[in-house]
């Protein structure tokens, strides 16, 4: 690997000493340890390490309203795996290991830093074409959509067609692999009284797993370490089908609970927005796949919140991000300041390889 600089080791000494507090470890253990790492000059957590640090690391996530089930996070430690064939056989392992028949499990797979980059946005997610009837399927993919394009792969061209995985192991050139059918468990859309709704034929996939972000721990970059939680309603339901630069659904909602969209005073767009987010919630839970509306989540978070403050921990968290993008002053979220302070370990963003 290359050089490990001062503040590296600096930041692995910190997390060292995190670790060993939280774990009640002695300080015997942390000085011995920190000891290896510098007569190796490189520090290389293990399991127990990186499974605490990226529970950590969840736990320090501003944005995710779901941090109370942070100590539940279920570690693959993969760093082991250096061919395009054997990640992607960990990719379908985390797939099926979260998926469980749609009783969702927090999972991470954590790969060798400096050596693998997986190049979706999440393992599983809809391509997005560009067509002269306009975009079909999911716009914000489309540029990636273009990259797999060019490296072989061919979509069915429907709404709804699953990205393959681009795989890339240090610098050479990036793998296509196709995810197979029966790893992907997906969710038809009804509504439990408005039947036109399973007319517009939406359905969404079980599992959001984000494999873009670098997990940074100890002063380490995993550039591929995907994670993922379950769904909150509203990410689909008042995003992915709503936004207009997404899947733009309200207008079709509207026709398909038999409301007049011609007049913004009437609300028609808050009421197709209800009225599409009872059906994800309806619709996961009818096919028995984990999902959170956002009263419950709020909840949840609020328990998260007491339970740090009993361990003396500040809550940090990006109020923008924490309030649900609906009905948002129903929440104990919207009415209390939080700081947005950055602790590590934690997920950032990181550039795009394509
Ligand atoms: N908002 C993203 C989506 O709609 C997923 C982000 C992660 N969400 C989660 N519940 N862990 O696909």
């Amino acid at each position: 690997m290359t050089l490990t600089t001062q503040q590296e080791m600096n930041e692995a000494f910190e997390f060292l000493t995190l670790y060993k507090n939280e774990q009640h470890l002695t300080e015997q253990w942390l000085s011995n340890r920190i000891c290896e790492v510098e007569t190796t000059g490189e520090y290389v957590p293990t399991t127990e390490e990186l499974t605490f640090g990226a529970r950590v690391a969840w736990r320090n996530s501003n944005k995710c309203i779901g941090r109370l089930f942070w100590q539940s996070l279920h570690v693959f430690d993969e760093r082991k795996l250096t061919d395009p064939q054997s990640i992607f056989q960990a990719l379908l392992r985390h797939i099926d290991f979260a998926t469980n028949n749609g009783k969702i499990r927090p999972a991470i797979t954590v790969f060798a830093p400096g050596k693998v980059r997986i190049w979706n946005h999440q393992l599983l997610r809809y391509a997005g074409y560009e067509t002269v009837d306009g975009i079909v399927g999911d716009p914000d993919s489309v540029a990636f959509t273009k990259v797999c394009q060019e490296l072989g792969w061919q979509g069915e061209g429907t709404p709804f067609d699953i990205l393959p995985l681009v795989i890339q192991v240090e610098e050479r050139a990036p793998e296509l692999f196709n995810i197979p059918n029966e790893h992907v468990l997906q969710v038809n859309i009804t509504h439990p009284e408005y039947k036109k709704v399973e007319e517009l034929r939406l359905k969404w996939y079980a599992v959001p797993i984000i494999a873009s972000m670098r997990f940074n721990c100890g002063g380490i970059d995993f550039a591929a370490a995907p994670f993922n939680g379950w769904y909150m309603g509203t990410e689909i339901g008042a995003r992915n089908f709503a936004d207009e630069n997404r899947y733009n659904c309200l207008p079709a909602m509207a026709e398909a609970i038999g409301i007049n969209s011609d007049t913004n005073s009437f609300l028609w767009k808050d009421r197709a927005l209800v009225e599409l987010n009872i059906a994800v919630l309806h619709s996961y839970k009818t096919a028995g796949v984990s999902i959170v509306d956002h009263h419950t989540a709020a909840q949840q978070f609020k328990l998260f919140q007491q339970q740090e403050e009993g361990h003396g921990r500040d809550v940090t968290g990006n109020w923008t991000w924490l309030i649900p993008p609906m009905s948002p002053a129903t929440t104990h979220i919207f009415h209390q300041p939080i700081a947005n302070v950055i602790l590590k370990p934690n997920y950032f963003y990181q550039k795009q390889p394509f």
